[in-house]
């Protein structure tokens, strides 16, 4: 007996999550790679967070359900602070979900749905639960499928379906009816993975509610504090309660409730940097449709989906001139796709001069 024979069969398929080691970078990179906002915080934002680390109190554990940050966040979405739930990032509200509802009835595994390509961790979190993988292809248009989908649902009643809107890697947001039809359809959960969603005009966190099963997922992690790793759940206030219970307790810390706060309160400047993202992202669009090379996928997030005759050349010679991107190239729907994050005016700027050198 060795304790391999105890993991679940999963486990061993899985693989490490391993974005790009910077410390291996032989030069200073322009970092285009992780769907990070282009700029850091400002100077006063920067004092602001001074400030309130000094009254961090570090010898106690954080507030249980952190309380403040939850009223914080439901002021700005206009929703109730009872209808929110934390997580140390959005990766880790979708594995409470699959803790909550990939237990599976009947003594069948839970299926877990989403149209493809999508974000991966969707995948790989309801493997590492045991759970059922259920991609649906999207379109040629990368749209959803929704007559593909409503099968899906009706054939493998699905405890839990992620529409990531706008998507991850496409960039392009999913039409609000069908996600509210598709939901409407479950006897499971529907999330509305929203990560993107600042960028992309639409948000469907007015519906929940209204839309039985209907959640929204929401991350700070685009808008300026990928650092502070922290994700957020608005969903229907009983729902939420349950979803409390089986959170770890404390699983979001007090300096990252104390700065997002003080970041919130704040709102100004966090929906300047909002702005100025959005605004790189259809500059860097803009430039990369005037390369003829490129096949450039509409955009409503922070980066930029393109095809190019063979990417991972193309990849690996954009990295040799010091841009990082992210190389998605794999047969089917992604095949020869590179990722671009906006950059600032300068990074998107050494972006597309590196890539007219490269097809030149
Ligand atoms: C669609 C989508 N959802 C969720 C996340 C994870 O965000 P977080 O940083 O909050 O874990 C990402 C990150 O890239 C994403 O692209």
């Amino acid at each position: 007996m060795s304790w391999k024979e105890h993991l679940r069969p999963a486990v061993f398929d899985l693989s490490l999550y391993s974005p790009f080691d910077y410390a291996t970078a032989p030069r200073e990179l322009v970092r285009l790679d992780a769907n990070e906002a282009a700029y850091p915080l400002e100077a006063d934002e920067l004092a602001a967070f001074q400030r309130e680390l000094g009254k961090v109190a570090f010898h106690r554990y954080p507030e249980v359900s952190a309380r403040p940050l939850r009223e914080a966040l439901a002021r700005r979405w206009g929703v109730r602070p009872e209808q929110l739930l934390l997580g140390n990032g959005s990766d880790e509200i979708i594995s409470i979900l699959l803790t909550a509802f990939g237990g599976g009835r009947d003594g069948r595994a839970a299926r877990v749905l989403y149209p493809a390509p999508t974000f991966g961790e969707y995948e790989a979190i309801a493997l590492a639960h045991g759970a059922v993988p259920l991609p649906v292809p999207l379109d040629a248009r990368f749209q959803l499928d929704e007559a593909a989908l409503l099968e899906a649902i009706r054939r493998e009643r699905p405890a839990l379906a992620f529409y990531a809107s706008p998507n991850n890697p496409t960039g392009n947001r999913f039409d609000a009816g069908a996600m509210e039809r598709l939901a409407r359809a479950m006897e499971g959960v529907a999330v509305v993975d929203e990560a993107y969603g600042d960028f992309g005009g639409a948000t469907q966190l007015g519906r929940v509610g209204e839309v039985p099963g209907l959640f929204v997922m929401r991350t700070l992690s685009k808008i300026g504090l990928a650092a502070l790793r922290l994700g957020a759940l608005v969903g229907p206030a009983d729902a939420i309660a349950e979803l409390h219970k089986v959170r770890l307790p404390y699983n979001v810390n007090s300096v990252s409730i104390a700065l997002a706060c003080a970041a919130l309160d704040e709102p100004a400047a966090l929906d300047a940097r909002i702005r100025r993202v959005a605004e790189r992202r259809r500059e860097l669009e803009a430039g990369l449709r005037a390369l003829p090379a490129l096949t450039v996928f509409p955009s409503d997030s922070n980066f930029v989906l393109v095809r190019v005759a063979d990417a991972p050349a193309v990849f690996r010679a954009l990295l040799a001139r010091g841009v990082l991107v992210r190389n998605l190239s794999r047969p089917g729907p992604l095949h020869d796709c590179l990722r671009i994050t906006a950059g600032t005016s300068e990074e998107n700027e050494a972006c597309l001069r590196a890539l007219r050198a490269v097809l030149a």
